[in-house]
């Protein structure tokens, strides 16, 4: 069996009277994806930055490529990529200097910084635009260039923090075979979503965070044949009315979940028969 990559033992965090992350664990293996899903809120934010040694744990301790994220933070860094939810591009420079950048940053000679980049570059289908500023860039450009930052120093362990969001469907299935060919290569790929089915196409194993809290884990076939196979799928015309909406739901008892799309809620039900429950709890 390949290596443990990442491993997290009950990782604790809080932000004063916040519980951000409350006795996380999990683990990710060589070679494989585990996808992170959770509400806005649920702690995958501060679990990437956690295990990406940004932000220390308050309790518990993680173990990343074989480093203690604490105690060990330069030797971890090292070797991870991290692609945060909010791009690390620059905008003013190219493609390409945004590459170049990172790699001398890492400590590669011009040279090797230059082969790399237009590898980079090449790879993610960005050569036409290299010598453009990355503020011309299309969002799913943009998103593209944010991996290839990450890459640059051709890390063993990836963290990508909602890598698709705000992506249309092609670029989307774009990035998966990225991710997909990446973890194909031996790269362990921690990813953070909210969309069971970026989880369901990608990940090998799936850990459901829920107000910081592990809620589910194991493959999307397993987590699937726990919550039935119906779905009630819920739009909204806000955000706000979504948000409302989750609460009511899951003061019912009800396990509302992100839906298709980013202002749909999917609340997983076992028959049609349990969907005036779902009406009531949003009536009330
Ligand atoms: N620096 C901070 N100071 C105070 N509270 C914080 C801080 N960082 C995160 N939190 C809180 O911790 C909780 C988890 O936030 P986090 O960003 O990890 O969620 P998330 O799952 O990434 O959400 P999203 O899907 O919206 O990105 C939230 O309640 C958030 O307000
Ligand atoms: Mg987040």
């Amino acid at each position: 069996m390949s290596a443990t990559m990442i491993e997290a033992r009950r990782v604790g965090r809080t932000f004063g009277e916040v519980r951000a992350l409350h006795d996380v664990s999990l683990r990710v293996r060589a070679g494989s994806v585990l996808g992170l899903l959770g509400h806005n809120g649920a702690g995958k934010t501060t679990l990437i930055n956690v295990l990406t040694t940004a932000l220390p744990p308050t309790s518990g301790s993680a173990v990343v490529a074989g480093h203690d994220v604490v105690r060990q933070g330069r030797q971890v860094r090292r070797r991870i990529g991290l692609t945060g939810q909010f791009a690390a591009v620059d905008d003013r420079l190219t493609g390409h200097a945004n590459l170049l950048l990172v790699a001398r940053l890492l400590g590669a000679s011009p040279r090797a910084a230059r082969r790399r980049s237009e590898e980079l570059l090449a790879a993610f289908g960005l050569e036409h635009a290299a010598r453009r500023p990355a503020r011309t860039y299309s969002g799913g450009m943009r998103r593209r260039l944010d991996l290839a930052i990450g890459l640059v120093g051709r890390p063993d362990v990836l963290f990508l923090d909602e890598p698709t969001t705000g992506l249309d469907p092609a670029s989307r299935v774009q990035l998966w075979e990225i991710v997909e060919a990446l973890a194909a290569d031996g790269v362990a790929v921690l990813l953070t979503t909210q969309y069971l089915e970026e989880a369901d196409r990608l990940a090998d194993s799936i850990v459901v965070l829920d107000s910081g809290e592990v809620a589910a884990t194991g493959t999307a076939r397993e987590l699937k044949a726990r919550v039935g196979t119906l779905t009630v799928q819920l739009s909204f015309a806000g955000p706000g009315q979504r948000a409302a909406a989750e609460d009511a739901l899951r003061r019912s008892g009800l396990r509302p979940a992100p839906g298709a799309d980013g202002s749909a809620v999917g609340v997983p039900v076992e028959s049609s028969a349990e969907v005036p429950a779902v009406v009531r709890a949003l009536d009330t």
